[in-house]
C-alpha cells in the first residue's frame, strides 16, 4: 500500500491552486507530474555534470557518459531486457515507432503485411501507412470485440494469410483502457512468423512489462508518462534484430567509420543514437524509474487500478454519462472514457478546467477507434501514484453539477 499524502508531497506540481482549491489533475495518460527526486536529479547534472556523453576525453565528459550509460542500464533492467544495448534513446514513444517502421521496415517488400488493432493510437498507425505509401505494404486491422477487447479470432485469420511480417499492438489502450493479451497475440504472431512491437506508452506506468518472459521483439516508451521528462524516450529491440536492421538518423556519433565513399555504423546502441542525444532527460528518466522502485512499483500498479476501479464504479452512477468499452475485468487500466448526453466532450472539460480539474476531450489521437465506435471525441480521465479517491469525489461532483447546469439552461 502506498501513502497518498506522503507521495503527494513529493509532486511540487499539486501544490498548484486553481480557482482557490488544490489543482485536481486526472490527465496523466497524457504525461504525467514529476517528483522531486527527477527534477532535483535533472538540475544536479546540468549544475555539475554537463558534458557532451562518448566523446570528450575530459574527467567530466567521462563523467556524464557513465551517468548517461548507467540511465541505460537502469532502462534496461526495468524492462528486464538481457543487455543495456537493445535500449535505444530516442525522443519518445512515437520516434521509437518510427524508428522501427523507418529501419525494420525497409527490410519489407511490397504485399508484405503489417496488422494494427483498431484501438492504436496515431503514433502507432501513420508511421505504417508512410510505409505502406513508400513501399507498398499492406496493413491488415485486427478487429476489436463489442466491449472493445481485441478479438483474437480476428488476428488468427489474419496470420492464416501467411503474409504477417509486424503485429504492432498497444499494451493498454489510451482511451478504452483495456489491457491487450500481449501473451497470447505474441504466441500467435510468433508461430506464424511474425514479429511484434509493443506500444507500451499507457502499459508502462499501470503494469509490470519483462520483455524477456513477454518475448517482446520491440518495446516503445516515453518517458514522461512514467514520472520521467519530456524529450526522452525509450525503444527496447531483441539484439540480434536490432543489429541486422539498417541505421535510422544518420549523423555524429552513429558510426565507426567514415570515407567519402560510405560508412560502417557503429556498433548498439549508438548505431540508432544520432547527434547529441537527450541526455539529462535520459538521466532523468532513470531517476524516475528509481523513484517508483523505491516508492514500489507493484503499489503504485495496484493504487492506480484500485483508484481507477473507484472511478469507474462512481461514474457509472452519474445520469447521462456512457462509459465507453468494457465495464468490469481484471485487465482495465490507467483510463477511462465517457460521453455525455448533450454536452460535448470539450465543453465539459473546458469548464472542469476552470475548476483546476484536468480531463482530457477529443480523439485522444485514435480517430480509427472513435470512428469505430460512432462517436468523434470523448473525455477521459486517467490516474496516477499520487491521484485519490478525494479528488476523483471532487470530479465526479463538478461533473454532475456541469451536467445539471447544462440541462437546466
Ligand atoms: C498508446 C499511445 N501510444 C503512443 C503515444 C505517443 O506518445 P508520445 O506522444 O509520448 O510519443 C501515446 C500518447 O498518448 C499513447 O497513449
Amino acid at each position: 500500500m502506498i501513502d497518498p499524502a506522503a507521495i503527494r508531497r513529493q509532486f511540487p506540481f499539486l501544490k498548484r491552486i486553481v480557482d482557490g482549491k488544490p489543482v485536481v489533475y486526472l490527465d496523466n495518460a497524457a504525461t504525467v507530474q514529476k517528483p522531486q527526486a527527477v527534477l532535483e536529479r535533472m538540475r544536479r547534472f546540468y549544475e555539475e555534470q554537463n558534458a557532451n556523453v562518448n566523446r570528450g576525453m575530459h574527467p567530466l565528459a567521462e563523467e556524464a557518459t557513465i551517468a548517461y550509460e548507467e540511465a541505460r542500464k537502469t532502462v534496461a533492467d526495468f524492462v528486464g531486457a538481457k543487455h543495456p544495448s537493445e535500449i535505444i534513446f530516442t525522443r519518445n514513444a512515437t520516434e521509437s515507432i518510427n524508428l522501427v517502421a523507418r529501419s525494420f521496415g525497409e527490410t519489407l517488400k511490397k504485399g508484405d503485411t503489417v496488422a494494427l488493432s483498431l484501438l492504436e493510437h496515431h503514433s502507432n498507425i501513420i508511421p505504417w501507412l508512410q510505409l505502406k505509401e513508400r513501399k507498398g505494404i499492406a496493413i491488415e486491422w485486427i478487429g476489436l470485440e463489442q466491449d472493445g477487447r481485441v478479438d483474437i479470432e480476428s488476428l488468427r485469420n489474419i496470420l492464416e494469410k501467411k503474409k504477417t511480417k509486424l503485429v504492432s499492438v498497444t499494451g493498454l489502450s489510451n482511451v478504452l483502457g483495456i489491457r491487450t493479451p500481449l501473451e497470447k497475440i505474441i504466441a500467435l504472431a510468433h508461430a506464424a512468423g511474425a514479429k511484434v512491437l509493443v506500444d507500451a506508452a499507457q502499459l508502462i506506468a499501470h503494469a509490470s512489462i519483462d520483455v524477456q518472459t513477454l518475448d517482446i521483439d520491440f518495446l516503445a516508451f516515453s518517458g514522461h508518462k512514467l514520472y520521467g521528462p519530456t524529450g526522452v524516450g525509450v525503444l527496447y529491440g531483441k539484439r540480434e534484430l536490432l543489429e541486422s536492421m539498417p541505421a535510422f538518423l544518420g549523423g555524429g556519433d552513429m558510426l565507426e567509420s567514415v570515407d567519402q565513399n560510405g560508412f560502417i555504423p557503429a556498433e548498439l546502441p549508438r548505431k540508432f543514437e544520432a547527434g547529441t542525444p537527450s541526455i539529462a532527460d535520459a538521466i532523468g528518466l532513470a531517476a524516475a524509474i528509481e523513484w517508483t522502485t523505491l516508492v514500489c512499483v507493484d503499489a503504485i500498479h495496484t493504487h492506480t487500478k484500485n483508484l481507477l476501479a473507484y472511478a469507474r464504479k462512481k461514474l457509472s452512477t452519474v445520469k447521462n454519462i456512457s462509459i465507453l468499452g468494457a465495464t468490469s475485468g481484471n485487465d482495465l487500466l490507467g483510463c477511462i472514457s465517457f460521453i455525455t448526453n448533450g454536452i460535448h466532450p470539450h465543453d465539459l472539460t473546458e469548464i472542469l478546467g476552470r475548476k483546476g480539474i484536468c480531463l482530457r476531450a477529443g480523439h485522444h489521437c485514435t480517430q480509427i477507434l472513435h470512428k469505430h465506435l460512432g462517436i468523434t471525441a470523448s473525455a477521459r480521465l486517467s490516474v496516477g501514484a499520487y491521484n485519490t479517491e478525494e479528488e476523483i469525489d471532487r470530479c465526479i461532483a463538478a461533473i454532475e453539477e456541469t451536467i445539471l447546469f447544462f440541462r437546466k439552461s
